[in-house]
């Protein structure tokens, strides 16, 4: 049915489970199917050549406009706070408090260092991200089919958003909830808009302003793509969910995480830095219209 299935990165707790889902939502069709998915390290990449690939934070964190002092409290963040971030001992509720205080302590010290807006699209341009690979086939179908794109993230709206642009990949049918950035009369950073969006609370709690799901009410199929166990409650605010396959990418601590994976996402995709297995799924669904 879909080949890429076969690859040695996937791990499926329950095949005929993913095998029903796939064929539900080729049944169904188009009109009725919508994807939702996290951005940093999901559709960007995770590492290249035995290094790391940045997140949207990272890529203003390394950037040439922060200052020596401030990139290194920003590093120092990030080595106490993403062990935590990923660590399966812990649960949501332990970490959720603690992620809060990861984003508001770089949030603010972002806020320090006087970004301009007009600086945005050099900083991705200079930086190292990457999105994965097969990701304009990937962004290119769903266009070409019109189905919609929700890209729920936790990471910097602004400079996600100049990644997709710089890819060329920012078609119309995405919409996209992220920490956006504020800036003042001159085009300087002043603050993050609110609701602070972190790892575990992509939910419905800071989605109620957004009338995004109600305005997609015949959208009752999803595809969810994530990287984390709290990219799971992405979905939750889509009304009458008739199907869902959810496609989990374990990137990181492979060992320690392979079972709480396997136990939450129908496909988990062990160390693989392409959307190959995705892609697949979609031209099966999307069928001869390819
Ligand atoms: P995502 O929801 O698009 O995956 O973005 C969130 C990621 O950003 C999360 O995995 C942690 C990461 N992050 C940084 O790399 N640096 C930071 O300063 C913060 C607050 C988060
Ligand atoms: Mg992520």
């Amino acid at each position: 049915m879909v080949p890429e299935l076969e690859k040695v990165t996937v791990l499926m707790k329950n095949p005929e489970h993913v095998q029903r889902v796939i064929s539900a939502l080729r049944k169904e069709g188009t009109d009725k199917l919508q994807v939702i998915s996290d951005f940093d390290m999901t559709l960007s990449r995770f590492g290249f050549n035995g290094r790391r690939c940045p997140t949207s934070h990272n890529i203003l964190d390394n950037s040439r406009v922060i200052s020596e002092e401030g990139r290194k409290k920003l590093q120092d963040l990030l080595h106490y706070y993403y062990p935590i971030e990923i660590d399966p001992n812990q649960t949501m509720e332990e970490k959720c408090p603690l992620m809060v205080e990861w984003w508001t302590k770089a949030h603010n010290l972002l806020l320090e260092q006087k970004i301009l807006k007009s600086d945005i699209a050099k900083i991705v341009r200079d930086s190292e991200v990457m999105l994965r690979d097969g990701a304009n086939t990937f962004f290119d179908q769903l266009h070409q089919h019109n189905i919609p794109l929700f890209i729920f993230s936790a990471g910097v709206g602004d400079v996600l958003e100049e990644v997709l642009r710089q890819a060329e990949v920012f078609h119309p049918n995405i919409n996209v909830v992220a920490n956006y950035m504020d800036f003042d009369d001159k085009g300087v950073l002043r603050r993050f808009k609110e609701p602070l969006i972190h790892t575990y609370n992509k939910n419905n709690t800071v989605l109620e302003k957004t009338e995004h799901f109600q305005l997609l009410s015949s959208r009752t199929n999803i595809i969810l793509l994530g990287d984390s166990l709290g990219d799971l409650s992405m979905a939750d605010g889509v009304p009458n969910v008739e199907n869902v396959l959810t496609v989990g990418f374990l990137n990181d601590k492979v060992d320690e995480r392979r079972g709480k994976y396997r136990d939450a996402y129908d496909i988990v995709l062990e160390k693989d830095e392409t959307l190959d297995v995705v892609n697949g799924i979609l031209c099966y669904i999307l069928g001869d219209l390819n």
